[in-house]
């Protein structure tokens, strides 16, 4: 039900943003979507309102590496895939570490920190060399070309999606919990005061003493250079791309609505912009009725 509910609001809100660029844009007329997803946790979500969407008579493409941990074909979309220049075996070797540093007791903070960085950097550098492997993939490129979408879905937190939609001139719909760095809100021009909003690995919350908002305000400073840093890797492949150079910032701001997996259970509220909807429960499981045995145990007591 929940999830239901969630869809028909993420589908109305895609469908009215690309409806009103039409004027003669009708209720029955379905349109081409295309979708970028990202691998990992991320791609539940993604791929819930992939085949929604594929069920409801829309024409969805999913476009993915040949090699990923969970991304795959599904039953209403259709899947392009493209390869890539790592193996499988690349890949496996990098989730087994990751799961040996998460699960080995006694290590030290600086330890765990300095390994859980080299996973991170490892997983990255694959993730850059996947964009490239599909913006160097002419045949592709040249086939969503002509697919004329009405608009691209993606996760932006990994910019490949975002990219490709910018370089297509299709309007993007960012789906995601949030980007590193307070990017996000940079691109979107959306009020982020450090006085109340919390900042990443500080631990505040959205009241802070004031040797927290301190912090919190210092920290807001480095941002932009932490996100330089973290997305330094992709200003080549997208130079390369576009063949111009764009910012990841100037390419964000022309995100068409922003879906956000906000949990206020994770997260602090904060303000908002008109083109970003919370879309919180869109990963919980769809509620079924309760078992009889459950009923009755709740009537007796
Ligand atoms: C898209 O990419 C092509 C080739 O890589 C480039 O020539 C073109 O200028 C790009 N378009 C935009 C809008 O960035």
């Amino acid at each position: 039900m929940h999830l239901g509910i969630i869809l028909c609001l993420v589908i109305s809100e895609v469908s009215s943003a690309v409806l009103d660029q039409r004027p003669s844009g009708k209720s029955s007329w379905t349109g081409k979507l295309l979708v970028v997803p990202m691998d990992g946790s991320h791609w539940t979500g993604v791929k819930a309102v992939a085949e929604e969407m594929g069920r409801r008579g829309h024409t969805v493409i999913v476009v993915i590496p040949e090699i990923s941990m969970r991304l795959g074909p599904g039953k209403h979309y259709i899947t392009k895939t493209f390869p890539v220049n790592y193996e499988l075996d690349l890949l496996n070797e990098i989730l087994t570490e990751h799961v040996r540093v998460v699960t080995s007791p006694g290590q030290s903070l600086l330890k765990s920190m300095t390994s859980t960085a080299a996973i991170f950097i490892k997983i990255f550098n694959m993730m850059v060399s996947t964009s490239e492997s599909l913006f160097k993939n002419q045949e592709l490129i040249g086939f969503l070309r002509e697919q004329n979408f009405d608009a691209v879905l993606t996760d932006p937190a990994l910019p490949m999606g975002a990219i490709l939609a910018y370089n297509l001139s299709v309007p993007a719909v960012y789906m995601l919990r949030g980007m590193p760095c307070g990017i996000d809100a940079a691109a979107t021009a959306c009020p982020d005061p450090p006085s109340y909003i919390p900042r990443f690995h500080t631990q505040n919350s959205d009241r802070m003493t004031f040797s927290q908002r301190v912090l919190n305000f210092f920290v807001s400073i480095l941002e932009p250079l932490i996100c330089k840093f973290v997305y330094w890797p992709y200003e080549e492949v997208t130079f390369n791309f576009l063949q111009r150079d764009v910012s990841l910032t100037e390419i964000l701001k022309t995100g068409a609505i922003w879906l956000m997996r906000y949990d206020f259970n994770l997260e602090f509220p904060k303000p908002l912009m008109p083109n970003m909807q919370l879309i919180g429960g869109i990963n919980c499981e769809i509620g079924n009725p309760l078992t009889k045995v459950s009923i009755t145990f709740i009537l007796t007591t």
